[in-house]
């Protein structure tokens, strides 16, 4: 056996070894459950779950170590509207030093827990000038700038090469567009571009960014969605605005006001959560 198969079948085992320890736990929460991870600052909505069960990642066999800096993480399960949710509440991120596989340890272990319908949120800056912070967007499609793909090497199963020509899942968005009708709430759609960080843009950049297509952008979410694309299941991303840049005029972002405006945002996000995931369960 070569070098590559030993090192890609590891983290395989590992998923295997964190799914078959909480199992016995999870078993009742495990009749088709929605999985949802939770961005930067939006990690309060586990609140609202019924029957809520939180394991820190910490007590998880195998589950990626968080370094010092990063948020404090919890697998939880629950209901909203006796439907079974499994959730993220936190991520790991190529910027702290995680490989892809660490970044989608949580995805791929919602997959083997039976997860086919996924909600995707983040923290993102606004590059389309007519997008504002403190408004959400439903992602449309994707640009992976980080230089990584959770698929390199060995796959983890078939396919090997998966489609991405929808990604993101149009019946979810039409879906998530007309419950935010409903509530009253903007909802704007656009293009979501993956950096890896740390470092925020440059107005050089963010022009480029732009010129490229993208319509936010963020340093999270686009491993995730390739790894859960290549396990099969529907998406809908939704990124919350927390700043804005222009590049002839850049202001300063800071994590803080990122957070703050993510935490501005995360009633609206928390009240779109609880009407979709009843109606995107029922949905074929
Ligand atoms: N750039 C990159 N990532 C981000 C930003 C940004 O402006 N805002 C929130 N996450």
């Amino acid at each position: 056996m070569n070098q590559i198969d030993m090192s890609r079948k590891q983290p395989l085992a590992q998923v295997s070894a964190a799914v078959e320890s909480l199992h016995s736990r999870f078993e009742s929460y495990l009749h088709s459950p929605v999985g949802v991870i939770l961005g930067t600052g939006l990690g309060q909505w586990v609140e609202s779950l019924e029957g809520q069960l939180c394991i820190d990642y910490s007590d998880i066999v195998g589950f990626p170590r968080s370094t010092v800096r990063s948020h404090a993480g919890n697998l939880c399960a629950g209901w909203i509207d006796k439907v079974p949710v499994l959730a993220l509440q936190g991520r790991f991120h190529l910027y702290e030093g995680y490989s892809p596989d660490q970044v989608c340890f949580g995805v791929r272990t919602l997959a083997r827990f039976g997860v086919k319908k996924m909600i995707i949120t983040n923290a993102a800056g606004a590059l389309n000038p007519l997008f504002h912070p403190g408004e959400m967007m439903v992602i449309s499609d994707q640009i992976n700038m980080t230089g990584h793909n959770p698929l390199i090497g060995l796959s983890y199963g078939e396919p090997q090469f998966p489609d991405m020509s929808q990604l993101y899942s149009q019946k979810l968005m039409k879906l998530v567009h007309s419950k935010a009708l409903e509530l009253n709430y903007r909802l704007q759609e656009g293009v979501y571009i993956g950096i890896l960080g740390p470092s925020l843009e440059t107005p050089a950049e963010t022009r480029a960014y732009r010129a490229l297509g993208a319509d936010a952008i963020g340093m999270s979410t686009v491993m995730e969605t390739i790894a859960a694309c290549q396990m099969g299941m529907e998406i809908l991303g939704l990124s919350c605005l927390t700043n804005k840049n222009l590049p002839d005029c850049m202001v300063p972002t800071s994590l803080e006001e990122i957070i703050d405006v993510g935490q501005d945002i995360e009633p609206r996000l928390t009240a779109l959560l609880n009407v979709v995931i009843p109606e995107m369960h029922a949905m074929k």
